[in-house]
């Protein structure tokens, strides 16, 4: 027969025992494993409990608040050791894994935009201020806008001024921005104003001044009553804009199938004495506007093109076209 005493030594062992090991043991494995020796359904207090029916009624709710007893602490203390070897793992995780903040850090070079598309970009910010739309047109053209309807018929001597790249009968590589002013003028009606950048190409043999593909900028505006002062005040603006305050301009009379009359804009930096062509310009030819099916009595309009390289070329003082084509990172980093 078991007695009270018996439970009572039983129970004082166990008790020893969660207060000896427990705060040794270093696993959370270990603690589950104590757990279900001591407090699981087959486990050493569920066997004392087993044993409760063996005593006298008057001893039995002693030993019972006895066990609930031993119970709780056992619970306790393994739940305790499993808090504190959580934050001893989380301490040696700081210890382990750290990181050198005086250390430099990884070098990431920033790539930036192809110095044409910087100049690009300059024009297109000077012209959207002015209240000009961007627009875009096709590299692969007719011979019908890249000449005819810009007043160059066939057999034009006009046409050997930009001897193309042709890709079939009628089909060419664009020989200029100018094509996009029909396509434009085609599809809206007057007022307009805008500006298409754009690659061209000719048959000019590569050379410091010259590459068989380039790019331009075409600035178109129509409206009622323009006229070449309103041209010039553009121009001027623009050259200011781009240049500064200081580069003087002039006009000199030139010719275009498609302006009437026709001008080139020449620049002279504050430092120099040499005047550089920039751009050919000039009032749109009535023939023209006869074309897109405008009436050249109600409409006048004006026109230029310009050469993003050269203008790249004089801001930056770069003396051979070919360094943009290249794509030398020592040339590029420069921009
Ligand atoms: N398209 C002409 C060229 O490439 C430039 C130009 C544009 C001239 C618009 C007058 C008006 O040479």
């Amino acid at each position: 027969m078991v007695t009270l005493k018996d439970l009572r030594r039983e129970i004082a062992v166990i008790a020893v025992l969660v207060e000896e090991q427990i705060p040794q043991i270093n696993s959370a494995t270990r603690c589950e494993e104590l757990r279900v020796q001591l407090l699981g359904r087959k486990g050493k207090v569920a066997q004392l409990f087993k044993l409760l029916g063996e005593l006298s009624p008057q001893e039995r709710p002693i030993a019972g608040q006895l066990l609930n007893e031993l119970k709780e602490k056992v619970t306790a203390a393994l739940a305790g050791r499993v808090t504190v070897l959580g934050s001893v793992a989380e301490r040696s995780d700081f210890t382990t894994e750290w990181i050198d903040i005086t250390l430099p850090g990884t070098y990431h070079p920033y790539g930036h935009f192809h110095p044409l598309s910087q100049v690009q970009q300059k024009i297109e910010e000077i012209f959207l201020r002015m209240g000009f739309t961007v627009v875009a047109g096709p590299e692969i053209e007719t011979e019908y806008y890249n000449f005819e309807a810009l007043n160059i018929p066939v057999h034009h001597p006009a046409r050997e001024e930009w001897d193309s790249f042709y890709i079939d009968e009628t089909h060419l590589l664009r020989a200029h921005t100018s094509p996009v002013q029909i396509r434009i003028m085609e599809e809206k009606k007057p007022p307009l104003r805008i500006i298409c950048p754009g690659r061209c190409y000719r048959r000019d043999n590569q050379d410091a001044t010259h590459s068989p593909v380039f790019h331009q900028v075409e600035m178109l505006w129509v409206e009622k009553d323009l006229s070449l002062a309103n041209l010039k005040y553009i121009i001027e603006l623009f050259v200011k804009e781009f240049f500064g305050e200081r580069y003087q301009m002039r006009f000199l009379a030139d010719f275009f199938p498609f302006t009437e009359p026709s001008i080139q804009v020449h620049i002279r930096s504050p430092h120099s004495t040499e005047w550089l062509e920039i751009m050919g310009a000039g009032m749109v030819d009535p023939i023209v506007f006869q074309k897109v099916g405008y009436d050249p009595e109600q409409v006048t309009g004006f026109a230029f093109g310009l050469g993003i390289e050269r203008m790249a070329m004089l801001r930056y003082k770069i003396d051979d076209i070919r360094l943009f084509f290249q794509n030398d990172l020592r040339f590029l980093h420069q921009f």
